[in-house]
């Protein structure tokens, strides 16, 4: 029997006399495009189409296949969605990089605090939406659904093994929203809004919430080296925006938004950096000109994405058809398109990217693409500034 030391049974311990060896280090990534060497893939199991809810109702289109119905989704579809999610695991592994996997709850079962009750949680296919990694942090986003309020402890196992074994992981939450009705626009439910109107009030920047507290969904932010772009729309609020800038104290903030979305949430399917200095823009949703200035005073450029594939999204899908650009950068010449995507392939390879195809349709209507059935736990780089020039409108400033 060896007695451990201070240091094997509390790694924090470990001070400046001690040099920290590199292999301890589990969680870092700065940005969206650095080599890519451990990431978590969501799992399919058990997903939920949750029960309505104030958050939710707003984004459900008039027209939805979803309206009306709740619930687990299918076993034949949950095990498709699996099978594709596990060969994307499988090919990832085989190029080299670590893949973790999240541990489902069981989804269909009532959950509620003190201040609401949901009859269904949601899943843990986008583990995108809930974390947000920026360096050697972790930190659980607040959500803005309630289905999506526990959805936080499907990656705990994760989250604790990483804090275990990597002594300089911050693992962070940010406070839990009560997500009351105060939360949320009633006249954002009417049945009767159509898109003209919706249009109309994601320009001006009006809503489906309030500035109750602070709201966001971790899917909302890119992360830019010392530069985080943040989506301001349905599921990250300006408050939510001011928590990440008081929190990430030595980041600068922008807030960002995309006219031209009539359902804003996440930007991942609207703004996607492939590499350094080139982004690729929805050009049904672009960024406003004097937006743009951040990015192009800096010799970024930003070109138009390429159209879809196809015209309609799958069966059940609450994302739109351009989940054709939700790629996942594996590093500044890689890049992974789903299979279908042609011309978002085509656009890529021109670019000089290598495209890797990755089916993975069958599994967007769990939550989403490439890009959101991933979490960054590891890209090998260091932090970075991209931008010397700043243009004060696009800092936010609440
Ligand atoms: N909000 C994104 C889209 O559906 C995911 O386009």
């Amino acid at each position: 029997f060896k007695q451990k030391t201070a240091y094997e049974i509390m790694p924090s311990l470990v001070g400046s006399e001690m040099c920290i060896r590199d292999s301890n280090k589990i969680v870092n990534s700065w940005n969206e495009w650095d080599p890519l060497k451990h990431v978590i893939v969501g799992r399919a199991d058990g997903t939920c189409i949750p029960a309505p809810e104030p958050a939710l109702d707003a984004k459900v289109p008039e027209d939805s296949d979803m309206r009306g119905t709740y619930g687990p989704r299918t076993k034949d579809t949950v095990d498709k969605a699996n099978e594709l999610l596990n060969n994307f695991s499988n090919l990832l592994e085989k190029r080299g990089i670590k893949v973790d996997r999240p541990t489902p709850l069981d989804f269909n079962q009532p959950t509620s605090t003190p201040d609401w009750k949901a009859e269904t949680m949601f899943g843990c296919m986008p583990p995108r939406d809930v974390l947000l990694t920026v360096g050697n942090e972790i930190l659980e986003a607040t959500m803005s659904y309630r289905c999506r309020w526990f959805e936080y402890l499907c990656y705990r196992p994760l989250l604790k093994d990483y804090y275990n074994k990597d002594p300089n992981m911050r693992h962070e939450s940010a406070p839990k929203p009560r997500l009351t009705d105060a939360d949320y626009r009633k006249d954002y439910l009417s049945d009767k809004i159509g898109v003209t109107k919706r249009l109309e009030w994601t320009e001006n920047k009006y809503f489906v919430t309030t500035e109750e507290e602070p709201l966001f969904d971790a899917a909302d932010i890119l992360r830019f080296g010392k530069d985080l772009v943040v989506q301001h729309g349905f599921t990250t609020n300006l408050k939510g925006i001011d928590w990440i800038k008081r929190h990430f104290k030595d980041h600068r903030v922008h807030a960002v938004n995309f006219p031209g979305d009539p359902y804003p949430i996440h930007i991942d399917a609207t703004f996607t950096p492939i590499k350094e200095g080139l982004i690729i823009n929805n050009p049904q949703r672009r960024l406003p000109k004097e937006q743009r200035k951040l990015f192009e005073d800096n010799g970024w450029e930003i070109i138009d994405a390429a159209q879809p594939a196809h015209n309609t999204p799958p069966p059940l899908c609450y994302s739109s058809v351009w989940l054709s650009m939700n790629v996942l950068v594996l590093d500044p010449k890689t890049v992974c398109v789903e299979k279908s995507e042609k011309y978002q392939a085509e656009q890529l390879d021109k670019l000089g990217m290598e495209v890797i195809p990755v089916e993975l349709r069958d599994a967007y209507a769990f939550g989403g693409g490439l890009h959101c059935c991933t979490a960054d736990v590891y890209r090998e780089g260091t932090l970075t500034v991209s931008y010397t020039h700043l243009t004060l409108p696009t800092i936010c400033s609440v």
